[in-house]
């Protein structure tokens, strides 16, 4: 795996534009997250195609998750998040968008997301990390060879997101679909960003732990072509020299 180590968020969001921008290219997919961790990327994509025309016509996206049971124009469905983070500032065609549904057959809606994945291959995944270890909604102790499925949030995530329904007197949802770990294992490459302290165990298992579920992106040591970026505080419990 490459490790950059920064000195900011603001570094972060700028080196891992530096990575994504290799595949801001006619025909390529791109695996995309929500969060706080890949807003300054976001940002960073907005302003390069305001100042250098890049254009998304002809690039697809795949999300991560959703979470189950809220409508899509709830202001913190994922659909949301990605429309008011980046979509609704390039000029991606709305067809050319896909995000797991929360609604609906779940089981059936899982499955035709992964057979989705398998016609048009994702070139690039771009990550962030949940202070136990998730990647997408994959918490600990999920199988490492899960697709896209349904899953129960942890307390310690709902709590982690919880900064975000409080101010709306909503709880937030107990479930969701998420991209399973093969899904994000099948990524030509992977772009992993993480900011800050609350991060550090969890940049250490992915890092230096074993491979274990108890850690679900630890799974991340068996894929080719992994690059992380994240800040000295995210860093911190690391002892190899990056
Ligand atoms: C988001 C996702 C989650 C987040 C993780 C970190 O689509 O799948 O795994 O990447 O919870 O969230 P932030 O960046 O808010 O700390």
């Amino acid at each position: 795996m490459k490790v950059i180590i920064c000195k900011n968020y603001d570094e972060i969001s700028k080196e891992a534009f530096k990575v994504m921008k290799e595949y801001l290219k006619p025909g390529k997919v791109l695996g995309l997250a929500t969060g706080s961790s890949p807003v300054g990327l976001y940002k960073e994509m907005i302003k390069d195609y305001e100042e250098n025309g890049t254009s998304y016509k002809d690039i697809k996206t795949f999300n991560l998750d959703e979470y189950v049971g809220l409508p899509v124009d709830h202001s913190e469905s994922y659909y949301t998040f990605m429309h008011e983070n980046l979509f609704n500032h390039i000029d991606i065609k709305e067809e050319n968008i896909h995000i797991p549904s929360g609604l609906g057959d779940l089981e059936e809606g899982c499955r035709a997301y992964d057979q989705m994945i398998d016609e048009c291959p994702v070139d690039i995944q771009l990550l962030g990390i949940g202070s136990n270890g998730h990647i997408g909604f994959n918490e600990p102790g999920t199988p490492f060879e899960l697709g896209t499925h349904v899953t129960d949030l942890k307390e310690s995530t709902r709590k982690d997101n919880a900064r975000f329904f409080d101010p709306l007197g909503e709880e937030v949802p107990t479930q969701a679909c998420t991209m399973g770990l093969a899904t994000i294992m099948k990524a030509k490459n992977i772009l992993l960003v993480a900011n800050g302290e609350n991060k550090a165990k969890a940049i250490k298992g992915l890092l230096e732990g074993p491979v274990t579920i108890d850690c679900p992106a630890s799974i991340l040591q068996n894929h080719p072509s992994v690059t992380v970026v994240i800040d000295e505080a995210a860093g911190k419990l690391l002892e190899k020299e990056y």
